[in-house]
């Protein structure tokens, strides 16, 4: 039979767009946009001059692997794939990686890949800035919050049994490819708790991002690619902004920023033992409570206040404190922050929709009345 005369017609891939960290020899260069992990010209020139190495995690190497395979060709040495979930980014598992280096014997002009969600990416981080002190590594995040968050930026780390990102490094990646398509098959939950951590940067710096983010929420809801693809652009855009102002999370600088809602969350993480919220779905009870508390300091409004919540539970994210938990157990949680300094709870909170201050100017009946309002809203609607 003779061949077909016509050649299939293959639509192009869009052109990515691409943003800068400024960090001086250090800056680096994100890639967002479709069908990227498979493209090996997206990859090439950043995979340096050694062997090259990818980690990824057992749900995402059956969905993507081969993609990447394809792309990096002949200088792949080794892939590994980690166990999945949080429970997993430890030292026992940082320790096997060590195992697979060695025995693969990854020179320093060696690259790690990190093809997966934040928790591929943190362990992988934290291994490429402690293997024979340091080596390249590139982000190829594949969840949403690692898109716009854990991939950028710098900050690696495994947990340790008693604390969260306890043991880690700051190791700037030398490359982020973020393939938006990844998204796609994104749990509907998983997918929500990335949108929290985008409409974050709306509320702490960017009133134009928050507007749009305001228009496209269904859009966005559905993952229509175009709207995803400036979501992401934009989240990253402003992470650069941040990190390059602040590469370190220095006292005072605006790093801290990015805290949004995570100091009632973590607490509300704790609290539930892990197991009741997704970190972004209570960073986003955390940021309706911090709108709340800045409305009762007379710094927004509650039009604004009730259009946020409005935002967030059509972006399926839940907006209150579970009726079961216990206000004075939250706020002792939330003592023990990070951010707090010598007992003072210190809270990331919102001088307007767009602009974000770091502050202990509210009073603890304050704090209370919010959580204890939130918890009466979210008993009043179960019932
Ligand atoms: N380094 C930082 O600056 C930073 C910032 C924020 C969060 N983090 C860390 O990131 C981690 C959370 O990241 P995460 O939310 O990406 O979690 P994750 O890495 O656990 O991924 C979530 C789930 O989605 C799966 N998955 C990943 N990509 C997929 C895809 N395309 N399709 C289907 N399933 C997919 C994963 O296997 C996992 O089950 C936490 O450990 C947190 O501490 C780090
Ligand atoms: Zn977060």
């Amino acid at each position: 039979m003779a061949p077909p005369a016509v050649i299939p017609f293959q639509i192009p891939p869009m052109p990515a767009r691409s943003l800068t960290v400024e960090l001086g020899e250090r800056s680096y260069t994100i890639c967002i946009g479709r069908g990227l992990l498979g493209d090996p010209q997206a990859l090439a020139p950043h995979l340096g001059r050694g062997a090259v190495g990818v980690v990824t995690d057992a749900t995402v190497a059956p969905l993507y692997l081969d993609r990447l395979r394809g792309a990096v060709g002949e200088r792949l040495a080794f892939v590994e794939v980690l166990p999945v979930g949080e429970e997993h980014k430890n030292l026992a598992t940082l320790a096997r990686l060590y195992d697979v280096l060695i025995d693969a014997r990854l020179e320093r002009s060696g690259t790690l890949l990190a093809l997966g969600g934040g928790v591929v990416g943190d362990i992988t981080g934290f291994a490429a800035a402690t293997w024979q002190r340091g080596v390249r590594f590139i982000q190829l995040p594949t969840t949403l919050l690692a898109q716009v968050d854990s991939s950028v930026g710098g900050k690696t780390a495994v947990n340790h049994p008693r604390g969260k990102n306890m043991i880690g490094a700051f190791h700037q990646p030398a490359f982020v490819l973020a393939d938006i398509d990844t998204l796609r098959t994104l749990p509907a939950r998983e997918y929500a708790a990335g949108l929290a951590e985008v409409l974050k940067y709306g509320l702490i710096g960017d009133r134009e991002f928050h507007d749009w983010l305001q228009r496209h929420a269904a859009g966005l809801g559905a993952r229509e690619p175009e709207l995803l693809e400036e979501a992401v652009y934009r989240s990253c855009a402003n992470k650069a902004r941040v990190v390059a102002a602040d590469e370190r999370e220095g006292e005072g600088g605006v790093r801290a920023l990015l805290n949004l809602g995570h100091t009632f969350g973590h607490a509300l993480e704790t609290a539930t033992g892990y197991r009741h919220f997704l970190h972004g779905e209570a960073v986003a009870v955390g940021m309706a409570l911090a709108a709340e508390l800045s409305q009762r300091l007379g710094w927004i409004d509650a039009a604004e206040v009730a259009e946020l919540r409005g935002l967030l539970g059509r972006l399926g994210l839940p907006t209150e404190v579970p009726a079961s938990l216990d206000s004075a157990t939250l706020i002792e949680l939330m003592r023990g922050d990070k951010k707090s300094a010598g007992g003072r709870i210190r809270l990331v909170l919102l001088r307007r929709i767009g602009e974000a201050c770091l502050t202990s100017d509210f009073t603890p009946a304050q704090l209370q009345a919010v959580l204890d309002d939130s918890r009466a809203r979210a008993g009043g609607a179960r019932a």
